[in-house]
């Protein structure tokens, strides 16, 4: 998704490729983290409200962009969605997501 937006951005169609980018982040979210906390809570992992805690903000934040989307896209929105899958969602899926890895794979969770 980064790589199709930064790709929409560079050839001019940022904005028309920012609602598809959207629209396929908020589903990712949506399935991804409800998948990840029913595994979390299932396990009964040590870091789930922590981890929780995170999804719930960075699923607000989500909203808050597409909300913006909706009220009328510009460039800037596209380099703020930008920056806001690289610093936040990949630190995010690169970093907390690696801290239930072993415990889940302790559990026998493939
Ligand atoms: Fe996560």
């Amino acid at each position: 998704m980064v790589n199709d937006l930064f790709d929409a951005i560079n050839t001019g169609k940022g904005k028309e490729k920012l609602g598809v980018v959207l629209g396929a982040l908020i589903d990712y979210t949506v399935t991804h983290f409800q998948h990840e906390e029913r595994e979390m809570k299932t396990h009964g992992f040590p870091g789930f409200a922590k981890h929780k805690e995170e999804h719930d903000a960075l699923t607000k934040q989500v909203g808050d962009v597409r909300q913006k989307f909706a009220a009328g896209s510009n460039a800037a929105l596209s380099a703020e969605v930008m920056a806001f899958l690289k610093n936040w969602l990949i630190k995010h899926i690169m970093g907390t997501d690696k801290a239930y890895t072993a415990f889940l794979v302790s559990k026998g969770v493939k």
